[in-house]
């Protein structure tokens, strides 16, 4: 079984993602406290907050609205675009988020939002964002991280929940970062690659979607962490997915389950499930599972480690990274490189600068 020869791992994953993935809790760690020292806007007459970022750069957002939602007394949007919505003006704050801080809908969200009087604070480890803040004398997150952006998620979270806390919207959340860095620490003594099929939770749920097409679903504060699920099976094992969010799944997606019949059989819904989630939500959590079931849907059901709601969110996003790189494993991919992305993003270029 592939998945327990894990000596062959490092010649599938030159770049080291697995290492990244086992970081994961320490870089949580660092980059709350990195995000102690850096200098904030006032957050006096702040109506409203925009984190601007896209793909790996904005899943960090997602966490921290999801998570932050429920205390902090004014909206704030996650925005994945050009520009930026029509609401954002003197009283709001932007965050940017990117990684490479090269990313064009982010540097265009930067410029839009100086445009609109805006207050803004930039989070990237360099590039043209990180040249733009200081031009403009925009505070700047720089944070320090060689690999991809979506092993950065620490950091795109870890600052962003920093920023919302020492604005003053959060509870000081320093317990339930600690709790969440011990619980996943705690639970990936199971999950790593030394460890047997047979014991490892996230190898056989790779095993479970080897010749799938994965649906993983989430509520509340698990809702990003299924998307996080679905973009980690995309970019490290390079295979199909979808995620969706409860209970909004309860009201279409279960109507559309019966067709097409031949594509059933192949089909592997993975439920996330939270003992901090709504009661009424972990009620459609199983009774979604059993419709699916009868169906004839393959399903599983992850449930969040931890006490808090922050250990939940990150010891099922731990336990997701996990399955998308011993996935990645089973089909012998790289993990790491990106070629599509970066393609995609060459030819964009091109045509702009009129190349064929
Ligand atoms: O994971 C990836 O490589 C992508 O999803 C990138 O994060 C995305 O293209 C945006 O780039 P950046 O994070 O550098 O802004």
């Amino acid at each position: 079984m592939i998945l327990d020869r894990w000596e062959e791992f490092q010649e599938k994953d030159p770049g080291n993602m697995l290492a990244e993935i086992e970081h994961l809790p320490e870089q949580l760690k660092k980059a709350w406290s990195l995000g102690q020292d850096m200098p904030l806007q006032e957050s006096r007459r702040i109506r409203n907050v925009v984190l601007a970022g896209m793909g790996g750069s904005a899943i960090g957002a997602d966490l921290l609205q999801a998570y932050a939602l429920s205390h902090v007394p004014i909206p704030i949007i996650v925005w994945r675009n050009y520009a930026l919505p029509a609401f954002v003006g003197k009283e709001s704050l932007v965050i940017l988020s990117s990684h490479s801080g090269n990313t064009e809908e982010t540097l265009s969200a930067f410029d839009h939002a100086l445009e609109t009087g805006a207050k803004l604070i930039a989070v990237t480890t360099g590039g043209e964002l990180a040249v733009r803040a200081k031009d403009a004398g925009v505070p700047l997150w720089q944070f320090e991280h060689v690999g991809q952006p979506r092993a950065a998620v620490g950091y795109s979270f870890g600052l962003l929940l920093a920023a919302i806390s020492h604005m003053g919207w959060l509870p000081d959340p320093v317990e339930e970062v600690a709790d969440a860095v011990a619980s996943m620490k705690d639970q990936q003594v199971a999950l790593g690659a030394d460890v047997p099929i047979a014991q490892n939770a996230a190898k056989r749920v790779a095993g479970q979607l080897v010749g799938r097409w994965p649906t993983f679903i989430g509520a509340d504060f698990l809702a990003p962490v299924a998307r996080r699920w679905r973009t980690q099976v995309s970019e490290i094992a390079k295979a199909v997915a979808q995620f969706e969010e409860l209970p909004e799944a309860d009201h279409n997606l279960v109507a559309g389950v019966p067709y097409p019949e031949e594509l059933i059989p192949k089909m592997m819904v993975i439920f996330l499930k939270a003992s901090h989630y709504h009661p009424r939500n972990q009620l459609r959590i199983d009774v979604t599972r059993e419709v699916l079931m009868v169906e004839g849907f393959n399903t599983d059901l992850f449930q969040a480690q931890g006490k808090s709601r922050l250990a939940q969110q990150w010891t099922t996003l731990h336990f997701g990274d996990y399955v998308s790189y011993y996935l990645a494993m089973s089909y012998g991919v790289d993990p790491s490189p990106v070629p599509a992305i970066e393609e995609l993003k060459r030819r964009i270029k091109d045509l702009t600068e009129g190349k064929s």
